[in-house]
């Protein structure tokens, strides 16, 4: 593991100058829809100080401003301008993460499914992908972070402690579900396997950074573990590392 650096200086003093290189400790976690990634990353985040970066709640504010100004998801290049044109932020209230898109709180709406339904259309495009990975880096090179997504282990953060989570299909389902039912939305179980899958599929086929194990990423099965049994594992496996590393 290499940290990010986030900036490299000269520092006079005692006569001399010295480069100082201040670096940024990034934990990516990647892994299919339902696999754990954001309570897990969100609670890491919490134990460690970290800030929690939700790469996938970009995609989807980016739909969800696409859907409510009539933009074509398969519109590359308006899709491109609307994403330059917006300003997305992160930041936490009375105790929960929430996002803002062009200063507007859109942490509820992002998870309506009409954008669960569309941000896979919208997350194929490279332009998009460009300027949002962008914005990821710039906030890696400013901040400790614990990053989640699908490319957040293999193109934003390269350097990172890397941790693939993962977990069978219908575990990752019944928690959809939950997360669903507890938000008054109401599916099936049938219906939650059907759509996890259909975008598994086309997360994991589509040309632009596919959703990829990273050959020196942790893997983490939680189909079988409590939140806190796979918080209590990356944070072991990440101090580890660095232990390791500081040798
Ligand atoms: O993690 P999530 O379900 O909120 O992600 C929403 C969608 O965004 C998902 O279908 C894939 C896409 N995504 C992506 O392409 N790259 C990321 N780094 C994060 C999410």
């Amino acid at each position: 593991m290499r940290n990010e650096v986030k900036a490299l200086y000269l520092k006079f003093a005692g006569g001399n100058f010295y480069l100082c290189i201040m670096a940024k400790k990034v934990i990516a976690i990647d892994g299919p829809a339902g696999s754990g990634k954001s309570t897990t990353a969100k609670l890491v985040a919490q134990r460690l100080g970290f800030v929690y970066l939700d790469t996938g709640a970009m995609y989807r504010a980016i739909t969800l401003k696409a859907l409510e100004s009539g933009v074509d998801v398969n519109d590359e290049e308006k899709l491109e301008k609307l994403t330059k044109n917006s300003v997305i932020s992160f930041g936490n209230k009375d105790g929960v993460n929430r996002i803002w898109l062009d200063g507007k709180d859109v942490t509820e709406r992002i998870r309506e499914p009409h954008v669960d339904r569309n941000v896979s259309y919208v997350s194929v495009h490279k332009k998009v992908r460009r300027i949002l990975v962008e914005m990821q880096k710039r906030m890696g090179e400013e901040n400790d972070l614990v990053a989640e997504g699908r490319d957040t282990t293999t193109v934003v953060f390269p350097h990172a402690f890397k941790v693939y989570l993962d977990a069978d299909l219908k575990e990752r389902a019944k928690r959809r579900l939950l997360e669903l039912e507890e938000k008054g939305i109401q599916t099936t179980l049938e219906e939650q396997t059907g759509e996890i899958s259909r975008r598994d599929k086309l997360d994991s086929e589509r040309q632009a950074s596919p959703l990829l194990r990273d050959k020196d990423a942790v893997v983490v099965d939680t189909t079988h573990l409590t939140i806190e049994g796979q918080v209590d594992r990356v944070i072991q496996l990440f101090q580890k590392e660095s232990a390791r590393s500081l040798r």
